[in-house]
């Protein structure tokens, strides 16, 4: 599909590109628009443009119609990004309704963390598409934010410890508040150096930070996958466009973790992860 230059303004703002409209046209986009490295989901509300994690490119391009959303993101901070350890932006609570196989969650939300306005796809696509947690644990999800992940283990496997940790402590105080609301006793949530270095997991879930660049990440993961039991596995959601299969090489033929792709929908894929053999 053709891109009408006129129709499209490329702005320095973030680093993503969102677009609205067809996949096909983000994709004409991605082509003639070098310097765009992303171009992300349709965009609809404002919202969705001041979820950080969406900014990930040198440049936003958006439609001309959406020059009045973009000034709105421009004076709404969009540099305060969700993965600050202290969000400097106002809190301003707010509420979403997580509803997968057997879980119904409405969990506390607020300004300066992930997703706030809304369950992640992503994470949607995570949480529908990882098998039921092992009946052993503990269970781990690495980046909880106000805790989608962490909060549907714990109600699958009410018996299992899980651990929620997280940079930002305003997602790690929803988590908990979130954990206590729902009679959920077996959550802990914690910076990530909290956690004692002699835990080994059955299974850790994550929709992790891409928006923190491919170093951090790989640290990240190199910090946590190695801390899978022999039989665990590790179940991860990265966007198809945000590099998800060069994650599943790099997983794979560089460090050595057997990588299956689980699913692959709505833009996402799930990676499942295994230890590396013996
Ligand atoms: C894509 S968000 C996912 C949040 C939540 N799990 C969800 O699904 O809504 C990634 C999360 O990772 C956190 N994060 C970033 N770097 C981290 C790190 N080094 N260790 C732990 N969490 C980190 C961010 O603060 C953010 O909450």
């Amino acid at each position: 599909m053709p891109v009408d230059r006129h129709d499209v303004a490329a702005v320095q703002l973030g680093t993503a590109a969102v677009l609205g409209g067809p996949v096909d046209r983000h994709e004409a986009v991605l082509e003639q628009f070098p310097g765009v490295h992303a171009v992300l989901g349709e965009v609809r509300e404002l919202e969705e443009l001041t979820d950080p994690d969406r900014f990930l490119t040198d440049r936003h391009v958006l439609r001309g119609r959406h020059g009045p959303i973009l000034r709105a993101v421009a004076s709404c901070g969009v540099g305060d990004h969700y993965f600050s350890s202290t969000p400097s932006v106002a809190s301003r609570p707010g509420s979403v309704r997580l509803h997968t196989a057997g879980v119904d969650l409405e969990l506390a939300t607020d300004t300066g963390v992930f997703s706030q306005g809304r369950v992640d796809r992503g994470t949607r696509v995570l949480l529908d598409a990882a098998p039921m947690p092992p009946v052993r644990g503990p269970l781990l999800d690495v980046g909880c934010g106000y805790g989608p992940i962490a909060l549907t283990l714990a109600s699958r496997r009410r018996r299992l410890p899980v651990w929620a940790v997280d940079l930002n402590s305003r997602a790690l105080g929803l988590t908990r508040d979130n954990a206590a609301a729902a009679g959920l006793g077996n959550v802990t949530a914690c910076p990530p150096d909290e956690v004692p270095d002699d835990l080994a997991f059955a299974g850790i879930y994550s929709n992790p930070p891409i928006r923190s660049g491919k170093p951090a990440l790989h640290a990240l993961l190199l910090q946590w996958l190695p801390r899978l039991l022999p039989d665990g596995r590790a179940y991860l959601v990265v966007a198809k466009n945000l590099g998800s299969d060069s994650l599943h090489r790099w997983l794979e033929q560089e460090q050595g973790f057997p990588t299956t792709r689980l699913v692959s929908e709505k833009g996402y894929r799930v990676l499942e992860v295994a230890p590396r053999p013996a």
